[in-house]
């Protein structure tokens, strides 16, 4: 008989990853996907830490779930699992039992290949009551990628391949090294093994994904490392895949040697997301970052010079612990200077455990976010000329899925500006489903290109 299994994503894409990875082991177990909680046997919460909105969402999601399990047993059906993985439950561990008592099972990101076992055990008892209280929150890396990479991959256009994990930085705003542990790469043979895989499975866009992707240093058998730079030329020059992309990258490991990759290897799509988090070298030095506004300033002159077209992409922190009003001015300074294609920007918040939230010097919560509308402001209307600009073009997309409406195909364009056309009813969107289309772009919104087939 099979079982039913919810996961709700919460973060970025590694935990998006997490999740499919989740999906297929689960799926030797008998478990199939479904999209409500309701009649879940297996409810997962995959959570995030990195800001206290996201970690407190798990919360008020798990208030409802307890109401729908009590739903449940009064209806006199089987109780559902309810566990909570990803960087929440690796940064609170059994706190959240304390907390949220209805919560089964507790493990991290580096913990999931163990979700079988840790399911099968919860399973045994009826009841939450008799339920062991499982915590699994180990760092240790490797041994999940060893157990993983047997199961199945699943068959998509688009894919995500974990290739490094964790962060040795220290950034003093940031949960990240304490949730996911120190930096690993994954080693040549078993990216390469996995990408492969994906590869036959019909995969034309391969993102590459890391905290810090591009301090990968993974080594091969013989012992020789390889850098990201490395690993993109291979990856084009032996697989099929039509785009290759990576993220998220640190400006301090942004080499000359991956910069030469997107000058002259046609597969590496024109889209950089470099965060710089702020535009203030005081501020910058504050958070920790390892570099300088200059140097940050210089790698995008580099890069542009080897890829004029290149969309650029960023992070942004406003109202970190003595941003002055002149601090945040050199922020809107540098933004002006970059001209993003888009961005993310924050307020900061205060995470228990870092540094930086510690010191008495923080920003005041109504000069935060005027600070934020400003910055968005700025950020939207340069995104908005990127995608104008855009009109006129004729540009690859991956149509990778179906749109708002029922005859509406998205993909995205080597920019990553999403893409969509309209196929009125059933034929076209046959035909044109998973495909690589060359189209016209006819029209821009501030988020998203209306673009028509060529031809
Ligand atoms: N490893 C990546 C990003 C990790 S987190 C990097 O170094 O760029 C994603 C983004 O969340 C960060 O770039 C930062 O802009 C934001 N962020 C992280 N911690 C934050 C905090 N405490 N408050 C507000 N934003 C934060
Ligand atoms: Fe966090 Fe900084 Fe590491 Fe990025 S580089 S994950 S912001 S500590
Ligand atoms: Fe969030 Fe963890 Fe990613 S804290 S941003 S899910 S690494």
């Amino acid at each position: 008989m099979t079982k039913k299994l919810f996961i709700k994503t919460y973060g970025c894409q590694m935990n998006v990853y997490d999740t499919e990875r989740m999906v297929d082991v689960m799926a030797h177990e008998g478990y199939q996907v479904i999209d409500t909680p309701d009649e879940a046997d297996l409810v997962v919460l995959n959570t995030c830490h990195i800001r206290e909105k996201a970690a407190e969402k798990v919360y008020s999601d798990i208030g409802r779930l307890r109401v729908m399990k009590e739903k449940r047993r009064k209806a006199g059906a089987k109780d559902s699992i309810l566990a909570v993985g990803g960087c929440v439950a690796q940064a609170e561990g059994a706190e959240i039992h304390r907390r949220a008592p209805v919560v089964d099972m507790v493990f991290g990101p580096q913990t999931y290949h163990r979700l079988p076992e840790m399911t099968r055990a919860a399973d045994k008892s009826k009841s939450a009551g008799d339920r062991p209280r499982i915590v699994d929150t180990d760092l240790a890396v490797s041994e999940k990628f060893a157990a993983l990479s047997k199961k199945a991959v699943a068959a998509k256009k688009t894919a995500f391949l974990t290739v490094q994990e964790g962060c040795d930085k220290f950034c003093t705003y940031c949960v990240v090294p304490y949730t996911r542990g120190g930096e690993f790469s994954r080693s040549f043979e078993d990216v390469m093994a996995d990408a492969v895989k994906l590869n036959e499975a019909g995969v034309l866009e391969v993102t590459l994904l890391g905290q810090n992707v591009n301090a990968y240093h993974g080594h091969d058998v013989s012992g020789t490392e390889w850098s990201l730079a490395r690993l993109i030329r291979h990856l084009a020059e032996v697989t099929d895949f039509k785009r290759i992309r990576y993220t998220t990258s640190h400006p301090h490991d942004m080499t000359d040697e991956l910069i030469a990759v997107h000058g002259d290897v046609a597969e590496c799509m024109p889209y950089l997301h470099l965060p710089v988090q702020a535009g203030s070298d005081r501020i910058v030095k504050a958070m920790n970052r390892h570099h300088t506004v200059a140097a940050y300033l210089k790698t995008i002159e580099d890069i542009r010079a080897v890829r004029s077209d290149i969309a650029l992409s960023g992070d942004f922190i406003v109202g970190f612990p003595g941003e002055t009003d002149a601090d945040f001015q050199a922020t809107m300074d540098l933004v002006r200077q970059v001209n993003y294609a888009q961005a993310y920007s924050f307020m900061y918040s205060e995470r228990p455990g870092t540094p930086a939230a510690g010191w008495d010097d923080q920003v005041e919560s109504h000069v935060k976010s005027e600070r934020l509308a400003e910055l968005q402001e700025e950020l939207n209307r340069q995104q908005r000329a990127f995608n104008d600009n855009s009109v006129g073009q004729t540009l690859p997309v991956l149509l990778e899925r179906t749109g708002k409406e029922a005859s509406h195909l998205v993909g995205r364009s080597p920019y990553m500006q999403a893409v969509y056309v309209d196929v009125g009813d059933g034929a076209l969107a046959e035909q044109y489903f998973g495909k690589l289309v060359d189209m016209k772009i006819i029209s821009a919104g501030p988020r998203s290109l209306k673009g028509e087939f060529v031809g």
